[in-house]
């Protein structure tokens, strides 16, 4: 290979590179399992992201009485639509976490969803 080759296949390389990277909205690679189940991702994930005005010792006070923090109540909130329309910020929901104008990452907004879809099992 003489060095106008090289020099040639660089600058294809990066045109490829240039054109497959603003094909579309960067995508943010997610590490989702074929199953997701409320003990093995998602309780976690509530419980990083929601405890702090939905845990049991202060829901009442801090998320006026709205109950997430265990299998059913969260279950419960899936299947009415709430809890993917508040996590995504979707028109008609109340926005969470509350008033902080941003959402949690993407990765786990798509954990819960697949969670959802999947049926929601314990
Ligand atoms: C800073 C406190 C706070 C955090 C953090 C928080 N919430 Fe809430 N949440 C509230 C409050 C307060 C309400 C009741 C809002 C109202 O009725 O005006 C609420 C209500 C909800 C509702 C009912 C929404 C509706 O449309 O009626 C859902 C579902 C919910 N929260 C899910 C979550 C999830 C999931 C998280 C974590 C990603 C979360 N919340 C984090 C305070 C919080």
């Amino acid at each position: 290979m003489n060095s106008t080759t090289i020099i040639k296949l660089t600058l294809l390389l990066t045109l490829f590179i240039n054109f497959t990277s603003c094909n579309g909205e960067p995508k943010q690679i997610c590490d989702i399992p074929q199953n997701v189940t409320y003990n093995d991702q998602i309780a976690s994930l509530i419980e990083v992201h929601c405890f702090k005005c939905h845990a049991q010792d202060v829901y009442k006070e801090k998320a006026s009485r709205n109950k997430i923090f265990d299998y059913s109540s969260l279950k419960k909130s899936g299947e009415s639509g709430q809890l993917i329309g508040s996590i995504t910020h979707a028109q008609g929901f109340i926005p969470m976490p509350y008033r902080k104008g941003v959402k949690i990452d993407s990765c786990a907004i798509e954990m819960i969803k697949k969670w959802v879809k999947l049926g929601m099992q314990e």
